[in-house]
């Protein structure tokens, strides 16, 4: 993976949402390639968080492709909303939906990219027979529904094997990491073959500010081992 071409996603769920406009643009402002969302309805996940209407107002306030990762339990029911408020990418689990392939094809024909999601249990080989279709893989490093968990280190070959696939039959998907990410873990997943990289708590909870922990993050990967 050359590691100049790695994407940072803050994750807004660690931001202080009083000062969600600012937080972004400071974000924008040292480098980030996109703004992710968090979306969690309290029945996928044990957690709620936020829904359209953020996408909305982040949509005025950057020129930064938004995705939106939708942990809910029917996400058919949102993609149109979330299409409409100006997200770029939606993010769809594996997990709990039986009509995947159908799920994917809507986000399509709503003009959007799309990207499935599978959480640390669930094993590379069932992106199989949909990576052809995708724009990008989420993989989870921690159990999805909360911010600032640690690193689950057992992900790592799953990304390897993820990264094999990709080349082998989507090169140009995008491979992306989800939780736990900080200076200590962004080389390791990088090393393993991710090229988009989600921080929540590394970058908005980092008490230097974010251009500060923007810029931490990007030197550990540039120093980090190929
Ligand atoms: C977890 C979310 C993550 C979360 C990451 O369910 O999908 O995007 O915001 O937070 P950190 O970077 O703090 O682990
Ligand atoms: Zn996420």
């Amino acid at each position: 993976m050359d590691k100049r071409s790695v994407k940072l996603a803050p994750s807004i769920l660690a931001a202080d949402f009083a000062r969600l406009g600012e937080q972004v643009a400071d974000a924008a402002q040292a480098g980030a390639d996109r703004i992710h969302v968090d979306v969690m309805d309290g029945r996928f996940v044990p957690n709620l968080s936020m829904g359209a209407p953020i996408v909305q107002s982040l949509r005025r306030v950057t020129r930064l492709p938004v995705e939106t990762h939708l942990m809910v339990a029917d996400p058919d029911v949102f993609l149109e909303e979330f299409a409409e408020a100006g997200a770029d990418l939606l993010l769809v689990h594996w997990e709990g939906n039986n009509n995947l392939h159908r799920t994917v094809h809507r986000v399509k024909a709503l003009g959007k990219k799309v990207g499935v999601v599978i959480n640390p249990a669930t094993p590379a080989a069932v992106l199989e027979e949909i990576l052809q279709d995708l724009e990008q893989v989420l993989v989870m490093t921690v159990n999805p529904g909360f911010g600032h968990q640690h690193f689950l280190h057992t992900t790592l070959p799953k990304i390897r094997r993820v990264r094999r696939m990709i080349a082998e039959s989507k090169p140009g998907c995008d491979l992306e990491v989800d939780g736990g990410i900080d200076a200590a873990t962004a080389p390791l997943v990088v090393a393993a073959g991710a090229n988009v990289l989600v921080a929540g708590s590394a970058i908005f909870g980092d008490g230097d500010g974010v251009a500060a922990a923007m810029n931490r993050l990007r030197a550990a990967i540039n120093d980090g081992a190929t």
